[in-house]
């Protein structure tokens, strides 16, 4: 099957393109630009995902307004949503525990984790286990990115297992993240535990609103039906607060080897 190039409803449910709120957007201009650059890559909705995390404060209402105020220059496409780039530590667990619907994609039950660079402690998994016991489906995101995952990617097929959402970066497939997290991400891939491939945009010139090159490197790993499924099917169930058409049960690791940093 020959290359689709670029499709049109394609969800992307991780952006910083809000301006001037944490690491992303630098400037109205620049998020309008990366609204205009997403349009054109068939991203017909873009959920906002600023970073909730000790660096920055993360108000909802404050950033709805802002949301609805970046519609409006933009017109209709993509449409925009607000989310969140959720840190997972002790203090935002307990923040998110009292009130699940504060960080959520819109008015869903998903929300997106990052979990930190430096130490994923063991009882990671009953953070899972206490957000779904509160109604909320985790995603997880960018675990080829975090270089103590990278040493056990068998802990992300678990995580897949017990029901977490695992979204990949789309330009660790393309490269731009390195060797280590493009193995990393093929590997999750080859095993049946990736459900979303997301930008994580943060501007127009390196990490970009762009996910067609993504879903063609997924394409070759897994076919163009399981690609669509992680920029299309699988984000528009989330954004829709539906249930994923696209959930296989992760293949045991075998063949697990340590992609090491
Ligand atoms: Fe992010």
């Amino acid at each position: 099957m020959g290359n689709r190039g670029v499709l049109l409803n394609v969800v992307d449910i991780h952006s910083h393109i809000l301006p001037e709120v944490d690491d992303g957007s630098k400037s109205w201009e620049i998020s309008v630009a990366m609204c205009r650059m997403a349009a054109n890559d068939g991203i017909t909705h873009q959920v906002a995902t600023p970073h909730a995390n000790d660096r920055y404060h993360y108000d909802r209402l404050y950033l709805q307004g802002l949301v609805e105020q970046l519609q409006s220059l933009i017109g209709s496409a993509p449409a925009l949503s607000l989310g969140c780039d959720f840190h997972l530590s002790y203090e935002n667990l307990q923040n998110v525990l009292a009130n699940p619907a504060r960080y959520a994609i819109g008015n869903t039950h998903y929300m997106l984790v990052e979990l930190s660079n430096y130490s994923v402690p063991p009882k990671t998994s009953d953070c899972f286990t206490q957000l779904g016991d509160r109604g909320i489906t985790a995603i997880l995101t960018h675990p080829e990115r975090n270089p103590i995952l990278r040493e056990n990617l068998q802990r992300v097929l678990e995580w897949a297992e017990q029901g977490c959402v695992i979204q990949l970066t789309g330009s660790a497939l393309t490269g731009f993240w390195g060797d280590r997290a493009r193995r990393a991400a093929l590997w999750l891939l080859e095993h049946d535990a990736v459900h979303v491939l997301a930008t994580d945009a943060h501007e127009t010139e390196k990490r970009i609103p762009i996910l067609s090159t993504a879903r063609e490197a997924a394409a070759k790993v897994c076919g163009e039906d399981v690609a669509e499924a992680l920029v299309m099917g699988n984000p528009r169930a989330i954004i829709n607060n539906q249930k994923l058409p696209y959930f296989p049960r992760p293949k045991i690791a075998r063949d697990y080897r340590k992609i090491s940093n």
